[in-house]
């Protein structure tokens, strides 16, 4: 049976400590503050967001939220982030993908500037993760690091596996992981013989977007099992992972709701200090 990795514990402690330092940070007279800017009626993103601006509000960050419709157009958005490139009030600029059709997420992203860039999606950020530089790393690859470190898990010389290449999480993840001395596989949908694969993993990286993806015949005895996905099936949240068989098999496993997800938006406010530290 796994130990719980516990994104809703490691986060509400972490929100104490955030707290004071942000009442450091006030005493010199900056209170960070954070924009998120959402554009569309997405209803997942629209959930998102509100806990986004609620953490702000727990951990006393300023926050800015900016609702655009559906129809706004590609100027408008990058208009909107010229604005609050200049606003010394922001110090974090988090634009809520998807996008609306029409709208190149690309180029917007490349709008926010690299200092304000708290999501780490910005190329500039992107690559010196790549290259070990400090930089701004993306919220769920950066909550996940956190989570393993404070389970004090032994990262140097393991297998991680990660199933899932995109640049917000499995890209990103690899990279982390490979900064820590993990030998790194990634994994997608392509990949031939998965369970073949996965089975090698000490850390199994899930963030696949298909609920109960990873069965317990695709995980090692005693592997660490990171559950990245948020599916709604029947009303009900569940992970890439089926949970109840892997947790029977894994070391470590994270819960769905309750893991990753929460460590998301504790990053988030994380590198909202550090970008009015800076
Ligand atoms: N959509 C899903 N996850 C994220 C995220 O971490 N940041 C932003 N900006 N949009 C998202």
């Amino acid at each position: 049976m796994a130990n719980i990795l516990s994104g809703k514990t490691i986060s509400a402690e972490l929100t104490e400590i955030q707290k004071q330092q942000v009442e450091e940070l006030k005493k010199r007279g900056i209170q960070p503050g954070l924009a998120v800017v959402l554009a569309g009626e997405n209803p997942a993103s629209q959930i998102y967001v509100r806990n986004k601006i609620r953490a702000c509000e727990q951990t006393g960050i300023y926050s800015k939220s900016i609702r655009l419709p559906e129809s706004v157009s590609q100027e408008e958005l990058l208009k909107v982030i010229d604005e609050l490139n200049q606003d010394d009030k922001i110090h974090g600029i988090l634009v809520q993908l998807p996008l609306p059709k029409g709208i190149d997420e690309h180029t917007v992203i490349m709008r926010i500037s690299p200092n304000k860039d708290v999501d780490g999606f910005h190329i500039l950020n992107a690559g010196k993760l790549f290259t070990g530089l400090k930089g701004f790393v993306p919220c769920t690859p950066k909550g996940i690091m956190y989570m393993l470190e404070s389970a004090k898990i032994d990262l140097d010389g393991k297998h991680a596996v990660i199933v899932g290449r995109s640049n917000i999480v499995g890209k990103p993840i690899a990279m982390l992981l490979l900064n820590a001395n993990c030998t790194v596989t990634i994994c997608h949908s392509h990949t031939k013989n998965l369970a073949e694969i996965t089975k090698q993993a000490d850390v199994l990286v899930a963030a696949i977007g298909k609920p109960k993806f990873i069965t317990a015949d695709m995980v090692k005895e005693g592997a660490c099992v990171v559950d990245v996905g948020i599916n709604r099936v029947d009303g009900k949240v569940v992970g890439d992972v089926d949970f109840e068989p892997v947790y029977q098999k894994a070391s470590y496993i994270t819960p769905v709701p309750g893991g990753v997800g929460k460590m998301t938006i504790s990053m988030l406010m994380q590198n909202t200090i550090e970008a009015a530290q800076i």
